[in-house]
């Protein structure tokens, strides 16, 4: 029987800058889940790949004095590279400056054309060069480009354009028919309220005033629109439209397209139209993961604060570094990037919990038994069977999550384990049972339990951090064949009994994080939110403690506080932070506006109860009346939650 497909990709990576350790996330991410996958037995083809043409390249190549095409030759070996030191398994690695790749997009221009869904006109509006994307007038924000902010250029040319407008109703309805195909689901709501649902306009596909592109073969002045190029190498890379294409027949449609989530908007709008366009099936999932950010901020060149994700892998092994991005991005939400948060991701998940387990159980092994080998006599102990059960059900958790790409929380789950073992350890005390010859039985009993859990715990990590298993092995005499397959971890007791404990290197060695920080400020492309910040928070440190400055009771008493319940609620036109909200507070409805839009989608708002500062002076933000304001706790990184009742209380409720 031939096996079940899963096809997983990568967006194509810009080779205008090398990358950091933001753009790593997504090929990591999507590398443990193509392991994940081939573990499970299934045919992957993951595919990931560079995104050459368009007129920022142009432009990057032009300022450095070489080709384009040289330009990203040299950009391109790098991220190979870099993807080699990351243990990134690509099936396949897709440029768009391939032949076939290129031979694909302009069949696939000419059969839109000869269809009548791509026709000529004049194209008049804003082009953001950086973000490769056309505006209109009215979507600008402050004159600027509403995505990364900075300035847009005019750009009148003749042009063909993709009848994006007629595929509005289709789309809509095919996100509502499948709840599941862009995920996380506020990504899914923020697409249908402020892209879909306000309509969508013809989108210009075709640029006259560069070259660097791929020309349109009947109308050779043309270069084809860098994303109708781009969002092509999902099939390109299969070989559609080609001699091959039995690539494309056994993996198309793909399981998911793995995008941050600024690019959630052209694989949900403009590549399943695209591929309706072309009566092809469509994707079944598009995931949009959140960011790598420092201090709150998108890492960019511009602001300078871009880490070279090679000189990391140099410092703590490739695994480490997996570990922390898996770790470290929530389902759906942006991670924070410090060396101190890396170090002591490291020193407490796997130098202290996973690194000590693995030393501690392999030390005993080989103290307490005659050559490291286990004896065959096991007895158990009344912790066993909470073991075994933990164990079980952590490894269906892991299984749900990992197939759900909620990694960080299938780490979690297998943590639950390394961290239970560990205090397993605490309550056998081995080294009280080996103070009795009438206990080895016993002691064996704990020392393979440990092992054990420890090859399953092994298992489970290889998608994620593909090194450390081998390492841990081999402490054990294990080889991979039917001890490290997936399917052995469902059954407890897989590993001999008389296995043999063999001391191996530490694995994760304790980083000694004062010293760390400050080798890692003297390295240049690692110093997240190290040297610049430390000094600006010491010019702005007090010199002396003040006194905390108190406020009476009376004071508190002239803010007054309500429960209000958020009956409507919908975006403010052309700003990407604030919504306006219908608030009933007791008998009257207040309308208020907050900056909370990129936290709540409207409709996820509405029905909420939340604390309402009912007495502040009202005011009019971006010309809109806002009678109050809705309290938010915000964290470091300015992430907000409205704060709101623990238990049901009727509006108009006093808070005092
Ligand atoms: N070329 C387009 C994609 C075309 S796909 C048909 C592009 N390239 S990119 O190089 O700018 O970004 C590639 C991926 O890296 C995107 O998914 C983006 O979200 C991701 N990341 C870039 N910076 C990131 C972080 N700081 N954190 C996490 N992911 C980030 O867009």
């Amino acid at each position: 029987m031939s096996k079940p497909t899963y096809y997983i990709t990568t967006p194509i990576y810009y080779p205008s800058n090398k990358l950091h350790i933001g753009h790593s996330y997504t090929t990591v991410a999507a590398d443990a889940m193509a392991r994940y996958k081939r573990l499970r037995g299934y045919d992957v083809m993951f595919l990931t790949g560079t995104d050459e043409h368009g007129q920022k390249i142009e432009r990057r190549a032009q300022e450095e004095g070489v080709s384009p095409q040289a330009f990203v030759d040299n950009i391109v070996d790098w991220i190979k590279e870099l993807w080699k030191t990351m243990d990134i398994t690509y099936d396949k690695f897709i440029r768009t400056t391939d032949a076939e790749h290129k031979e694909t997009v302009q069949k696939i221009f000419k059969t839109l054309y000869d269809k009548g869904d791509i026709y000529k006109s004049e194209y008049e509006g804003k082009y953001c060069t950086p973000c490769e994307t056309f505006f209109t007038e009215h979507q600008l924000v402050d004159g600027k480009c509403p995505d990364c902010g900075r300035a847009v250029e005019s750009v009148k040319e003749q042009s063909y354009f993709f009848k994006l407008s007629a595929y509005q109703e289709r789309l809509i309805k095919h996100i509502e028919e499948n709840p599941e195909v862009i995920q996380p689901q506020t990504r899914q709501n923020e697409m249908l309220n402020n892209f879909l649902r306000p309509g969508l306009e013809d989108l210009c596909v075709s640029r006259t005033s560069f070259k660097w592109g791929v020309p349109v073969e009947f109308d050779p002045g043309h270069v084809v629109y860098v994303w109708i190029d781009a969002l092509s190498n999902y099939i390109s890379a299969l070989g559609y439209l080609q001699n091959n294409d039995e690539a494309f027949k056994k993996y198309w449609p793909a399981d998911v397209h793995l995008v941050g989530k600024e690019i959630v908007r052209f694989h949900t709008i403009i590549w399943p139209a695209l591929l309706m366009a072309l009566d092809l099936p469509l994707p079944k999932q598009i995931f949009g993961h959140g960011w790598l950010v420092i201090n709150g901020g998108k890492m960019s060149k511009s602001v300078g604060n871009v880490v070279d994700p090679s000189i990391l892998v140099d410092r703590y092994s490739s695994d480490a570094i997996r570990y922390f991005l898996l770790r470290e991005i929530a389902f759906g939400q942006d991670g924070n990037f410090t060396n101190e948060a890396l170090i002591s991701r490291i020193n407490s998940d796997l130098a202290n919990d996973l690194g000590n387990l693995t030393s501690r159980t392999v030390a005993m092994i080989e103290k307490y038994f005659e050559g490291g080998v286990l004896p065959s006599e096991h007895e158990g102990n009344e912790f066993d069977a909470d073991i075994k059960a933990l164990v079980a059900a952590q490894i269906q958790k892991a299984e749900d999550n990992t197939e759900k790409l909620f990694f960080n929380n299938a780490l979690e789950d297998i943590w639950v384990i390394i961290r239970r073992l560990n205090k397993y350890i605490d309550e056998t005390m081995p080294w009280v049972l080996a103070k009795d010859e009438a206990n080895k039985a016993k002691l064996a009993g704990v020392l393979y339990t440990l092992a054990e859990g420890l090859r399953i715990v092994s298992v489970m990590i290889e998608p994620f951090m593909p090194q450390t298993p081998e390492k841990i092995w081999a402490q054990f005499g294990i080889e991979r064949g039917a001890l490290t397959a997936w399917d052995s971890i469902h059954t407890w007791g897989t590993l001999p009994k008389n296995i043999t404990a063999i001391k191996g290197e530490n694995m994760f060695p304790r980083i000694d994080k004062e010293k760390e920080l400050e080798a890692l400020e003297k390295t240049s492309g690692a110093a997240a939110g190290t040297k610049e910040e430390s000094k600006e928070a010491a010019k702005e440190e007090p010199k002396e403690v003040k006194e905390p400055e108190y406020i009476t009771i009376d004071d508190f008493a002239k803010v007054e506080l309500k429960i209000g319940e958020v009956i409507a609620s919908e975006r403010v036109p052309k700003s990407d932070k604030l919504l306006v909200s219908q608030i009933k507070i007791g008998n009257e409805t207040r309308q208020i506006v907050s900056g909370i839009a990129k936290y709540y989608a409207p409709e996820e708002f509405v029905g909420k109860k939340v604390v309402v500062v009912t007495n502040l002076k009202p005011v009019k933000l971006r010309g809109i009346l806002s009678e109050g304001m809705v309290l938010c706790a915000a964290d470091e990184n300015d992430k907000l939650v409205a704060v709101g009742p623990l238990a049901d209380i009727t509006s108009g409720s006093i808070v005092r």
